[in-house]
Order: C-alpha cells, then sequence, then structure tokens
C-alpha cells in the first residue's frame, strides 16, 4: 500500500455527476487555486483545497509527498478515437492533397485506407507492435493517459485479429489503459470491390463471431460514407454488432450526410464520431437518445474541410467529446494539445468545456467513466501538471505542449 500525497496545485477537472456533460453543463468543472490530492494505490482518497486535506490526514498516513510547485493540475487526457495502429506512413498522399486531390478520391483508386491495408497485411506482428507502440508512447508524452485503437486496417479475418492482438499487446505493454474497437467495416477491400454486400455478410457471418470469441474488442464503428457503405449497409453492421454484444461506434457525416447521426440516434449507439457535415435533425436526435458526439478537429484541419458545430451540439445538449483520429492519412497526429486548441480557437469551445470534452466525456464516449475522465474519488489518479496557470493555456501555448509531467495510477510516467 503506497500512499502519496501531491498539493500545492492549480486543480481543474470536470464534475462528474453520473453522466456525461452536456448543454449548459459542458464547462462544469471543480477548481482548487491551492489543491491536493491524496491517493492510496494509484487511486484518489481525497481530492480538494490544501488545508482540508491536510487536516484530515495524520503525518503517519503519507509514505510520499509531492510538492506541483503551483503548476495546473488536469485529469490525464483520454482520447477516444483513433486508428494508430498501422504499419506504414501515407506523406506522399498527404502531397496530392494539397495539390487538391480529394480524400475519398484518393480511397476510390485503391489508395488511401486501401493502402494502409496492403502495408499492414504484409507486417509482422512485431513490426506492427513497434509502430503502434511508438505512437501510443509519442500520445502518453502528450498527456494521454487512456487511448481507444481501431482496427481496420486488415479487412479480413485473419489480420483484423491480428490487428486486435497488436492493441491487446500495447494495453499490456504501455501504462496506458487502452480500449479496443473493431473496425473491420472501414473500407470495402479490393477483392469485395464489386460485390460490397457480399463483404457485409462476410462481415457479419464470419468476422463479428471471430472478433467475439477472441474477446479483445469492446465496441464496434463503422464508416458510414459515400463509396463506403451505405446507410442501410451500417444499419445491418451494427445491429448485428448489438446482438454479438460490442457498443456501437459510427464515423458518421465525415465528409457527406448520409444519416449517420440520425442512425447513431436510432441503434442507441455510444457515440458518434466526425460529424462534420451533420445536419440539425440528426443533432437532434443524437441530443434526445444521449449519444455523444466525439469531435476530431485535427481531421478537419487536415482535410481543410469545415469544423464540425461544436456551439450547434452544445446547444442542443449532445455530450460533445475531443480525440486526435491519429491516423496515416486524413489526420496524423497524436497530440491532445493540439485538439484543444482548434476545439478552442476554431469551434468555439471554451477551455472548461474543451476540459469535459478532452476528459470526462471521451471516458463516457468508450465507457471507462467509473475510472478515469476526472479526479474523483475511487476513481485513478491519472492527472497532468501544465506548464501554466489554468487549462487555458493548452489553447494559448500554440503549437507547443504545455504538458510538463504525465502521471498514471499515481505513478509518473512521462
Ligand atoms: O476517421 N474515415 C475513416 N477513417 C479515418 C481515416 C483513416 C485513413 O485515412 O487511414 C478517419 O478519418
Ligand atoms: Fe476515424
Amino acid at each position: 500500500m503506497i500512499a502519496k500525497l501531491f498539493r500545492n496545485a492549480r486543480i481543474f477537472t470536470p464534475l462528474d455527476s453520473g453522466a456525461p456533460l452536456a448543454g449548459e453543463r459542458q464547462g462544469d468543472i471543480r477548481h482548487f487555486e491551492i489543491g491536493a490530492i491524496f491517493c492510496r494505490d494509484g487511486l484518489i482518497e481525497k481530492i480538494g483545497p490544501e488545508q482540508e486535506v491536510l487536516r484530515s490526514l495524520a503525518f503517519e498516513d503519507v509514505d510520499i509527498e509531492v510538492n506541483c510547485g503551483g503548476l495546473c493540475l488536469v485529469p490525464g487526457f483520454v482520447d477516444p478515437h483513433t486508428h494508430m495502429c498501422f504499419a506504414k506512413r501515407r506523406e506522399e498522399e498527404f502531397t496530392l492533397r494539397l495539390e487538391g486531390t480529394p480524400y475519398l478520391e484518393i480511397l476510390r483508386r485503391g489508395g488511401g485506407i486501401l493502402s494502409s491495408v496492403k502495408a499492414v497485411r504484409e507486417a509482422t506482428e512485431e513490426e506492427l507492435l513497434g509502430v503502434t507502440l511508438k505512437h501510443a508512447r509519442a500520445a502518453l508524452g502528450l498527456g494521454t493517459t487512456t487511448l481507444e485503437i481501431k482496427s481496420g486496417y486488415g479487412l479480413d479475418t485473419e489480420t483484423e485479429l491480428k490487428m486486435l492482438r497488436v492493441i491487446d499487446q500495447v494495453r499490456r505493454e504501455s501504462p496506458l489503459d487502452v480500449t479496443a474497437t473493431f473496425l473491420g467495416a472501414h473500407a470495402v477491400p479490393q477483392e469485395y470491390r464489386n460485390n460490397s454486400n457480399g463483404f457485409v455478410d462476410l462481415l457479419i457471418e464470419e468476422m463479428m463471431p471471430a472478433v467475439t470469441e477472441q474477446g479483445i474488442a469492446r465496441f464496434c464503428d463503422v464508416f458510414c460514407e459515400e463509396s463506403v457503405f451505405t446507410l442501410a449497409q451500417s444499419r445491418r453492421i451494427l445491429t448485428a454488432a448489438s446482438k454479438f454484444g460490442l457498443g456501437l461506434k459510427i464515423h458518421a457525416d465525415e465528409v457527406n450526410d448520409l444519416g449517420g447521426a440520425g442512425l447513431a440516434a436510432e441503434l442507441q449507439a455510444t457515440s458518434a464520431e466526425h460529424l462534420l457535415a451533420s445536419g440539425d435533425a440528426g443533432l437532434a436526435a443524437m441530443a434526445a437518445a444521449g449519444v455523444a458526439a466525439v469531435l476530431l478537429p485535427g481531421t478537419a484541419y487536415s482535410l481543410r474541410k469545415p469544423y464540425a458545430q461544436a456551439r450547434k451540439m452544445v446547444g442542443l445538449g449532445v455530450p460533445v467529446a475531443l480525440a486526435t483520429d491519429c491516423n496515416p492519412g486524413s489526420c496524423y497526429t497524436e497530440s491532445m494539445p493540439f485538439v484543444f486548441g482548434l476545439a478552442v480557437l476554431n469551434m468555439g469551445l471554451s477551455p472548461s468545456e474543451a476540459l469535459a470534452a478532452a476528459t470526462l466525456n471521451g471516458a463516457y464516449s468508450i465507457r471507462m467513466d467509473k475510472q478515469v475522465g476526472s479526479l474523483d474519488l475511487g476513481k485513478q489518479a491519472d492527472f497532468l501538471l501544465l506548464d501554466g496557470e489554468s487549462p487555458a493555456t493548452l489553447a494559448y501555448h500554440a503549437g507547443v505542449s504545455p504538458v510538463v509531467q504525465v502521471y498514471k495510477l499515481g505513478e509518473r510516467v512521462a
């Protein structure tokens, strides 16, 4: 039993009252100007103004004391949407996009996601693990302590299972909490290009039983988009996934509005992601069904598209979360501080709203809210020290990471 006291910190943490923060409460945070956290074996036992926490402790209760030097202390970031399990970068495609070729056009020509599929099929498990761990460690250094990683560059049963094993290995080999999502429906592979319904059959009849049997993935996701999966196919895939006991996620309205946001509401998905092109009806349906919006402003930035309408979503009462989307095509970054800055400066979230989005609401969107996402009693002592006075520093100090120390379960990990 190791008992640690962290004192002299400016603490900012979202208020977890048992539900994601939404609407007027999206920015509800607790702030202790001179605060302290006491944790035992990595779990928080006390948090509050330093004087109060000190008064409640006897000298012999504390094994280790850390003076945080007045730095800003926030929960570790939860990044609930990444594709960081890939084998090769796609820098040449980035250049093509800069020259004007649209993202989906590159995919239609057999590049994009499909070029990553080729590389991942050819890679050994060790090679794939090496690349994925490198990205996960970069994310950790930038303050991400809980991470979701999707499969989806295999698109055949064997390679999808290989990716999920690698994701599970990252969970075991790094200090991060890692949640795996099965994204077999990320694109239609070349061998099914004239038979996408046949591929949907394969997903449901062969891949899902194998993925469930393997027992690593907790969620199923689908890329509902023009020239990828139609709304009807997405509905079939997610309905089947739900019968297999997987939680539901959907890449919805990233480039075109096919009605993905409405489908997420209809199927009571845990979250819908991207939502760059969503119409009002879909967003209102999400609000009514309590589906979280996982916004990926780094993707809008990198694709040079208009940002998701975060203010409208907050106005409608949709819980907003933030994620990197870290992938080799549409958004190559592991940086939650970068995403935070875009959310504040380009989507109009206040720093408090963005803090809840980057921590607590992300935790809800991968059902990790009981363990992480805020600094509350019984939760993990996962937190960051920032070089600044408040979470606003994450947007204010642009182009660098103000994250100076990272703690997971009360241990310094970066
Ligand atoms: O979320 N949209 C689909 N998937 C990713 C991109 C994956 C890739 O280009 O490799 C996304 O943007
Ligand atoms: Fe994505």
